[in-house]
């Protein structure tokens, strides 16, 4: 069931139960952090396993020393960009349990950009653990819709946000020594951390098979039709025998048949592009096609978080 009824979101958190979080980035699969049976729950029903840790969410800036031990830089970063698409890797306290984080001794906490996960997390005394709101390596939702297909009654409640501004997940920093590393691109742009940080991201770390950040596995966002990139310059013939979804960046016209056409952007936004991603990639998947093909963004902005994306959507 979905709808706006934050107090019965509040009570059915309080109970140990799921709900459906909106946040400005994807809607996530949330539970109290603090309640180690909760959190478990949230492994079982989006199928994860349990060396993924989860990212907490917290209400404000002053709120994130409660969880972790917060260096002077981190603190003057988020107080520029929190609430917003970004989460921090910091040294955790003992109070958050060991599930949350796999073991790991550091927890990702974030302050999502959403007046209704804000007006929630302010009626809470837990912060709330929450992944994205999808089974295990398929696209991630940016509808309550999108949430109850993919969960259905794993989940007690959906809190319908609307769709999601930003569409990709935030993006994952982690300071070491004063240096910056980006463990996974995403709606925070590594211009926009750059800039205020006055200094060069020193390391981008993105898909491996053994992740730094251990849910950016190679393969993942998979939409249940074979997803390839080309650059629809070269010749499609060679997919003449399929039947073809495309979705690229720009709007684009081709002579052969094709079951499904959709731009991210007709006028060749980035934002606008990440955005439409995943609503896209599930259209596509559905639409009765064979393969989907799709095509890069610059890089640039949000287009390299979409670009990640579209690589570990089409990994093999
Ligand atoms: O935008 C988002 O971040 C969304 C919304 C719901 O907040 N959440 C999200 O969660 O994308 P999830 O679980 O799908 O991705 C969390 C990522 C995983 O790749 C996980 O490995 C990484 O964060 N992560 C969590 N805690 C970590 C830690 N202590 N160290 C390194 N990576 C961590
Ligand atoms: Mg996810």
């Amino acid at each position: 069931m979905k709808g706006s009824d934050i107090n019965k979101a509040v009570e059915l958190l309080k109970a140990g139960k799921l709900i459906g979080l909106p946040t400005e980035t994807v809607y996530g699969l949330a539970a109290d952090a603090l309640n180690r049976d909760a959190v478990l729950s949230i492994f079982a029903a989006k199928k994860r396993p349990a060396f993924d840790p989860l990212i907490v969410h917290v209400h404000q800036v002053s709120e994130m020393e409660k969880y972790a031990y917060v260096d002077e830089f981190t603190r003057r970063l988020a107080a520029r960009f929190c609430p917003g698409p970004v989460t921090f890797i910091l040294p955790k306290k003992p109070v958050i349990p060991d599930e949350v984080t796999s073991g790991l001794p550091t927890v990702g906490l974030r302050i999502p950009n959403h007046p209704m996960a804000l007006e929630l997390l302010g009626k809470l005394d837990f912060p709330l653990a929450a992944p994205s709101a999808n089974l295990f390596g398929t696209t991630s939702p940016g509808t309550a819709d999108h949430v109850l297909k993919s969960l259905g009654n794993a989940v007690a409640y959906v809190l319908d946000g609307g769709a999601c501004e930003v569409g990709v997940e935030s993006t994952i920093i982690k300071i070491s020594s004063g240096e910056i590393e980006v463990l996974r691109l995403g709606g925070l742009s590594l211009e926009e951390i750059e800039a205020a940080a006055g200094k060069k991201v020193k390391a981008v770390k993105t898909s491996s098979s053994q992740p730094e950040a251990p849910g950016m596995l190679h393969k993942h966002y998979n939409p249940g039709t074979a997803v390839e990139i080309t650059n629809f310059e070269s010749d499609l013939s060679k997919y003449k025998t399929k039947r073809i979804a495309v979705i690229s960046f720009r709007t684009r016209n081709f002579e052969m048949p094709v079951v499904f056409n959709e731009a991210l952007s007709p006028s060749g936004n980035v934002r606008e592009a990440a955005k439409n991603l995943f609503s896209a990639l599930r259209r596509a998947g559905e639409s009765g096609a064979e393969i989907i093909l799709t095509e890069l963004l610059p890089e640039e902005g949000l287009g390299r978080a979409v670009n990640d994306r579209l690589k570990r959507a089409a990994a093999k």
